[in-house]
């Protein structure tokens, strides 16, 4: 056992937890040791000596040092192969998603790393395809571990289970996912059209956690239907109806319908934006659209995202204009709520999130 003698705050039991949170949100307490407690106090162990505001705001007057144990560092993959492999945690599959930045010697080095390092990896796996075709799928390769591609992922309090090669799904996209249900919660009542769900992961989340909701969910993929509905069971849901179909052949039969509509097809949900305004409500609904959008101003990212989102703005607001011209929709105003990068998707091109107002 290690200890080290460091500067501590002392607080009686009954504000513990209170004091504890605070020092968290500073980034002041060192959570590589441990709490220790007598009768009446806890002793917090400390990243530094507090400043005299710091010691106002949080309520503590007696500032001294104490001995904690302090626990082993977790080691790093960096410091067992000398560098940063990047790689994604799927359930219990770790994917190295660069293939060409590690060769086949290191490939096998970093696998068994990872496995020694992450004892809920059972699986590592390398991406060897783009992500392509109807069905946005990638090939893999089982570097080591055992042999499958199939796992269960966990995320915002859901189960998914697919299998990575057969079907899409990114972990990277669980804050969106997470943002729109929330947006579904505070909604009320809806009936919310998943036009690209894949396995589910938007449907299920928002089944669950707004469940007064009714969804709809379609895909093309018979593999992800297939999970789908493995999915609804595994959650316990069943206000989901599951389509599976391309969307242009079924979008007339969901006419009218949607109060909110999810287009997670970045590359090209923009060509599906007719059937999208046939699907909304003719009083209105919401649009969560998502667009890829590349762009270089200058060496300044932040100016270059500003730019990729309103590009991907102008895309939303010149094909609804042009749908409703066109098609002789009802819809007159469309007011962007929110417009945000969702994740990176090459260097200076995006995946931009906008979720708009559409209405007559
Ligand atoms: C980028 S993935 C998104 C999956 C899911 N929304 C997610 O966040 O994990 C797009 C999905 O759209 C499906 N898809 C592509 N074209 C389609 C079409 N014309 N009609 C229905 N689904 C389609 C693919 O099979 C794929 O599962």
């Amino acid at each position: 056992m290690k200890t080290e003698n460091l500067p501590r705050v002392k607080v009686e039991k009954k504000r513990g937890e209170q004091v504890r949170k605070a020092l968290k949100e500073l980034k002041l307490l060192r959570t590589d040791a441990k709490i220790t407690s007598d009768v009446d106090f806890i002793y917090l162990p400390l990243i530094r000596v507090l400043k005299e505001d710091e010691i106002g705001e949080i309520g503590v007057d007696e500032l001294l040092t104490r001995e904690f144990e302090v626990f082993e560092q977790r080691k790093k993959i960096e410091d067992v192969v000398g560098f940063k492999p990047p790689f994604e945690i799927i359930g219990d599959i770790a994917v190295l998603t660069d293939a060409d930045s590690i060769n086949e010697r290191n490939e096998q080095l970093v696998a068994h790393a990872i496995l020694k390092l992450h004892k809920n990896i059972k699986v590592v796996a390398k991406q060897i395809s783009p992500v392509e075709g109807v069905f946005r799928k990638r090939k893999m390769k089982i570097l080591a571990g055992e042999n499958r591609t199939e796992t269960i992922h966990k995320e915002n309090g859901c189960k998914y289970k697919f299998d990575i090669e057969k079907v899409y799904f990114n972990p990277r996209l669980a804050t969106e996912r997470n943002r729109v249900t929330l947006q579904a919660q505070r909604s009320g009542k809806e009936e919310v059209i998943d036009m690209f769900t894949g396995v589910g992961s938007f449907s299920i989340q928002i089944a669950k956690r707004a469940s007064q909701s009714r969804v709809t969910a379609i895909d093309i993929n018979p593999d992800a239907i297939r999970y789908l509905r493995e999915n609804m069971e595994l959650n316990g849901v069943r206000n989901i109806e599951v389509i599976e179909s391309d969307i242009r052949e079924i979008y007339a039969k969901l006419k009218n319908k949607a109060d909110r509509i999810i287009m997670n097809l970045p590359k090209s949900a923009y060509l599906f934006l007719d059937e999208a305004l046939s699907m909304l409500n003719p009083e209105g609904g919401i649009i969560h659209f998502y667009d890829v959008e590349s762009s270089y101003v200058s060496n300044d990212k932040s100016k270059s995202l500003e730019v990729a989102i309103n590009k991907a703005k102008e895309k939303l607001m010149i094909t609804v204009k042009e749908a409703c011209e066109h098609e002789g929709f009802y819809f007159h105003t469309i007011e962007i709520l929110a417009a945000r990068k969702v994740k990176p998707y090459a260097p200076y091109a995006h995946i931009i999130g906008i979720d708009a107002t559409i209405k007559k």
